[in-house]
């Protein structure tokens, strides 16, 4: 139980998805001994393909990243909750959003979001060349 809690903690999203949990190491800092960003995109980049995984039904590639926002630095040993919802179902493509809450190492159980972000994912075949969205079992048009 936190006795700590700062003035930035929220609730967790209740409308998305938990997809990825991670702790962070020394190893991913930059000079400043904040988690590196690059580490924390890489990161929501996992994170962000787990949903349209299920639609896409094979093999798929990032294609952009709409956003991206840094709300707060992410520091070695916190407990990283990324969570998930699809914002667009297009064609070929699937937009997320990615949200991610930082449980400190020292203040369990309260939350803060440090950052969230939009991608865009695209169902690919073989050549590497888009490729339609499978359609629910069911469904034909
Ligand atoms: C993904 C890729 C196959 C798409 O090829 P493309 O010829 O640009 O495809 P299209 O123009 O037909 O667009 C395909 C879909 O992507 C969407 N798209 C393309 N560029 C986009 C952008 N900048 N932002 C958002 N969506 C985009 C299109 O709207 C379309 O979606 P829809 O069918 O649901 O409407 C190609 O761009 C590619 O191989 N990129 C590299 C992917 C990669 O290596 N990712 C990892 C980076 S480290």
């Amino acid at each position: 139980m936190s006795t700590n809690s700062s003035p930035n903690s929220v609730q967790l999203p209740t409308d998305q998805v938990l997809v990825l949990k991670v702790i962070p190491m020394p190893g991913d800092c930059n000079a400043n001994g904040d988690i590196f960003g690059g580490w924390v995109m890489a990161q929501v980049d996992l994170a962000g393909s787990v949903l349209p995984a299920r639609y896409t039904q094979g093999r798929m590639a990032t294609v952009a990243v709409n956003e991206f926002i840094f709300k707060q630095p992410v520091r070695v040993g916190d407990i990283l909750s990324f969570f998930s919802k699809v914002s667009r179902i297009g064609r070929t493509s699937i937009t997320v959003k990615v949200e991610v809450y930082a449980e400190r190492y020292s203040d369990q159980g309260t939350y803060i979001k440090v950052t969230e972000a939009s991608l865009t994912y695209v169902a690919i075949d073989h050549q590497g060349k888009p490729r339609e969205i499978p359609k629910p079992a069911g469904q034909t048009s």
